[in-house]
């Protein structure tokens, strides 16, 4: 077997040596001239820095994308380790003679960035075959100064964690209500809020449902790996990602584990059987970002994620654990305990009171709102109580059943995604919102595949 890389696991996950051998001579796309380097890409603004790679802006010259204002990303530098994205040609040149000359673990160490970098080629491309409006439009994997580059279209200079967090600090949704084109939005309107719920959660489910019909679970579905753009969201970074629904499993190990924890499900592995499930719980949990106020911050959600996974994967338990540390509710009236723990708490298990238990989060909601001035930002039932009162209604759309749904704990009971979408849009055609559908309203066997290639 080849020797393990010594390079932190920390980045994108999931991939096997034999997966990238497989994948190396199948997926490299050459965008630029004869010789397979592009002309030119003049870099701008870097937008970020993982473990494994480096993205920067660009703009691409020459070729017939000559002018294309683009998003490249490249592995880590041959050696792995160093990063360093300054270097000039000839340095870049010494560097890969320098790699032709080294011993092979330290190469197997350079070669599992540019692994995770063919994997998300691979990724893209079976997306952008099967369901391109899904994702941030590719244009291929180029060589560029003894480098592999993956390059997109710039496609828009908000995620939806930008959004977000322009929300927080606006103690409004009116930029998310902006970014999905929900022109109507009237900030404190319940039904306002409700629809724009219904909105971001089709969209969310909609991209979870194209993934899947393109063979691909991303497995590190987050705001922060969406774009926002023209009213829609764009997939990007699918550097975790692994295909599921066609022969060849690429980037996928049955015993590796997502990368980013805050959003990921109970089960962290894929369950090869229901794997379409796994991002519609990620998406779920954007949901409760989205619908409880304090988390529209992501430093609180980071704190909700550990309390929620201390809950063990459970909102009920989660809110029980809120409603616990609510000090406005534990002074009412001078009285210890004026407040009761919801009936479900007390007789856990017994499915029939949900409705009660729903009833009493609001009660307890609006008292702990009624005793005092609230501090900003922190969590307590007053602080959620808009969010409580969209899950309490009855019907179609996010409410309590259908958020239940989609973050039950294992994964073959969780909801079916076409049904969640189905729901979200006789929701929204009911209150007069209507969305184009992206994704086929077909069976997913009638999608074409495109092939796995060698694997
Ligand atoms: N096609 C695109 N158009 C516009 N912006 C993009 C595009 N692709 C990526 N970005 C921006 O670049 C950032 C990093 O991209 P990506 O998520 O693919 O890389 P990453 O490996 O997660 O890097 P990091 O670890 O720094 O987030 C994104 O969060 C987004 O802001
Ligand atoms: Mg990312």
């Amino acid at each position: 077997p080849p020797p393990v890389p010594d390079v932190p696991l920390t980045g994108p996950c999931n991939v096997s040596l034999a997966d990238y051998q497989c994948l190396n001579d199948h997926h490299f796309i050459e965008l630029g001239t004869d010789d397979g380097d592009l002309e030119g890409v003049d870099l701008g603004t870097k937008l970020g820095a993982g473990s494994y790679g480096s993205v920067f802006r660009g703009k691409l010259r020459g070729g017939e994308h000559d002018g294309l204002d683009i998003v490249a990303k490249r592995a880590r530098d041959w050696e792995g380790r160093i990063c360093d994205d300054n270097l000039n040609n000839t340095q870049m040149e010494d560097r890969i003679r320098h790699f032709a000359e080294i011993g092979t673990i330290a190469r197997d160490c350079a070669g599992l960035s540019i692994k995770y970098l063919e994997v998300e080629a691979y990724m893209n491309d079976l997306v952008m075959a099967a369901r391109p409006a899904a994702a941030a439009p590719y244009l291929g994997m180029v060589m560029l100064n003894g480098s592999r580059w993956l390059v997109w279209e710039y496609a828009g200079a908000d995620t939806l964690e930008d959004v977000l967090v322009r929300c927080d600090e606006l103690g409004s949704l009116a930029p998310l209500a902006k970014a999905l084109r929900y022109d109507d939005f009237v900030e404190g309107d319940a039904g306002c809020f409700q629809n724009l719920v219904n909105i971001l959660a089709r969209h969310l489910v909609e991209c979870v449902i194209m993934m899947s019909e393109a063979g691909v679970a991303h497995r590190d579905v987050k705001p922060l790996n969406m774009l926002c753009v023209g009213g829609r969201l764009l997939m990007i970074d699918f550097g975790s990602a692994a295909s599921m629904g066609i022969s060849g499993r690429v980037g996928y190990d049955w015993d590796k584990s997502p990368c980013d924890p805050r959003y990921a499900p109970p089960e962290q592995f894929i369950d090869e059987r229901y794997w379409t499930k796994f991002d519609l719980y990620s998406a779920g949990l954007i949901v409760v970002r989205v619908i409880f106020r304090p988390l529209w911050c992501g430093k609180y959600f980071d704190e909700f994620s550990d309390q929620y996974h201390k809950a063990g994967y459970d909102l009920d338990r989660w809110l029980d654990a809120v409603i616990r540390s609510d000090t406005t509710l534990q002074g009412a009236g001078g009285q210890k305990r004026a407040w009761r723990l919801p009936l479900a708490f007390r007789r856990r298990g017994d499915r029939s009171d949900s409705s009660e238990r729903e009833g009493e989060y609001i009660e307890l909601a609006a008292k702990s709102c009624s005793l005092e001035a609230h501090a900003e930002g922190k969590l307590t039932m007053c602080s959620i109580i808009e969010g409580l009162e969209l899950l309490s209604h009855d019907g179609e759309g996010v409410c309590w059943a259908s958020l239940r749904g989609m973050l039950k704990e294992h994964p073959k009971d969780r909801a079916d995604p076409r049904r969640v979408l189905d729901d979200l849009d006789a929701s929204l055609k009911s209150a007069g919102v209507e969305i184009d559908r992206r994704c086929a309203a077909v069976d997913a066997a009638e999608v074409e595949m495109p092939s796995a290639g060698g694997g």
